[in-house]
């Protein structure tokens, strides 16, 4: 959901090896799966040990939202990895700071209300639509230190979370609005689903 704007930061290339790392040898960032991708389709599996290689997954996944300059929030599949991991960085909201956020196999417990908001994907790059989602949900997942993490999110935290964890089972924003809206932008997602891509 690119939202806000930052200041791309610098990633500097990091030193990631041992076994395990055959997704970890990619340069940071990663590459980006665009709309169009059967990758951003497919239902991601849950990951049944946080080892060193997944903290490192998750540290590039950060690198890698980071480098977006915009985007807060990325799932796994995003990056062609089918691993239930999401992370999210919204920075501030309502001068409140929050801390990046990483996620393995989050699951929405409950939510309530409802709520408009345009929203935006680092995979459907220039397209924005107002999307209607429940206001307040709970999340519970674990961290990346195998911590069991319990979120009670309301406004943009809310948001981004339901988006990314959408990405994990191969759903996009697009998906949720009304078919006309969608065919006003299907234009737009033809021209994507065209698009050449760095592979
Ligand atoms: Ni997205």
């Amino acid at each position: 959901m690119p939202k806000r704007r930052r200041k791309p930061k610098n990633t500097a290339t990091s030193d990631v090896g041992g076994e395990d790392s055959v997704v970890l040898r990619e340069t940071i960032p990663l590459q980006l799966r665009y709309y169009g991708d059967p990758v951003l389709r497919k239902r991601a599996e849950p990951v049944s040990e946080i080892t060193d290689a997944e903290r490192q997954f998750a540290d590039q996944m950060l690198m890698t939202l980071a480098a977006t300059g915009n985007g807060i929030g990325l799932a796994a599949t995003q990056v062609g990895v089918l691993k239930r991991l999401i992370v999210v960085n919204i920075g501030e909201e309502d001068d409140e700071a929050y801390e990046p956020l990483v996620l393995f196999n989050p699951e929405i417990l409950s939510s309530d209300g409802e709520i408009v908001a345009e929203e935006g994907c680092l995979s459907i790059p220039d397209v924005t639509a107002d999307v209607k989602r429940p206001e307040n949900i709970v999340v519970e997942g674990l961290d990346a230190h195998n911590e069991f993490v319990h979120i009670e999110a309301d406004g943009l935290l809310a948001r981004v979370l339901q988006h990314e964890i959408d990405h994990l089972n191969g759903i996009l924003f697009i998906d949720r609005i009304s078919g006309l809206k969608r065919r006003l932008l299907s234009d737009e997602l033809q021209r994507l689903q065209r698009a050449e891509r760095p592979s």
